[in-house]
């Protein structure tokens, strides 16, 4: 790919782990840029389906609190562990920032619609966190369906995610992917 700034962020956004996150604090204005980012995603009827709730500090320890809550409550107890409900706690509190990805259906588009355009936010929202040096992925545990209540969710509405944010010090990565050519077929 011939490289611009653009272009550089879509070759270079990687999916980075908490393992890798330090302790720099992500500021509100950077996560306020990365949900600005989310907010420009295309929309059909501009129904703007995409929601948020974002946890910092110590509603990060509410959040692992709750994942690891509903890993005990709904793993089965022969393949229950305490480590993975330790897991699933440090998860949360691993991360500088965490966001639910949530889409709201209107009922005025087919749910797939919706549901793409709040993937096409959630990628802004990685590569505006990319180019700000904020290493971040998208988290989809079975646990999220069990998320509703604490999320406040209203009927139409359904969690597709979490969002986990870090600042880290990763050297950037090449995609790996097999070829375009396989995926493609020009009619000229
Ligand atoms: C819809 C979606 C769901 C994902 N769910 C998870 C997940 O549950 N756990 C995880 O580690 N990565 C998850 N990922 C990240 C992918 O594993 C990652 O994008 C893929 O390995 C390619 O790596 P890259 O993002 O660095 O290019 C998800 C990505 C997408 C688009």
């Amino acid at each position: 790919m011939s490289q611009n700034e653009v272009l550089n962020a879509i070759t270079y956004r990687r999916s980075i782990f908490q393992a890798n996150y330090n302790e720099q604090e992500i500021s509100k204005e950077n996560l306020l840029t990365i949900l600005e980012a989310a907010n420009a995603a295309p929309t059909h009827k501009r129904t703007q389906p995409w929601r948020f709730v974002i946890f910092r500090n110590d509603g990060l320890v509410r959040l692992g609190n709750e994942l690891g809550r509903i890993y005990k409550e709904v793993t089965p107890a022969e393949k229950y562990t305490e480590l993975n409900e330790q897991n699933m706690v440090k998860k949360a509190t691993m991360s500088k920032a965490a966001m639910a990805i949530i889409v709201n259906y209107t009922g005025e588009l087919p749910e797939w619609e919706e549901l793409a355009a709040t993937a096409c936010a959630v990628q802004n929202m990685w590569l505006a966190a990319y180019s700000l040096k904020i290493g971040a992925y998208w988290a989809t545990p079975g646990l999220i369906n069990h998320l509703g209540s604490f999320l406040g969710l209203a009927e139409n509405q359904k969690c597709i995610g979490l969002f986990y944010l870090g600042h880290h010090s990763s050297e950037d990565r090449e995609p790996v992917r097999s070829p375009i050519a396989e995926k493609i077929r020009w009619e000229e």
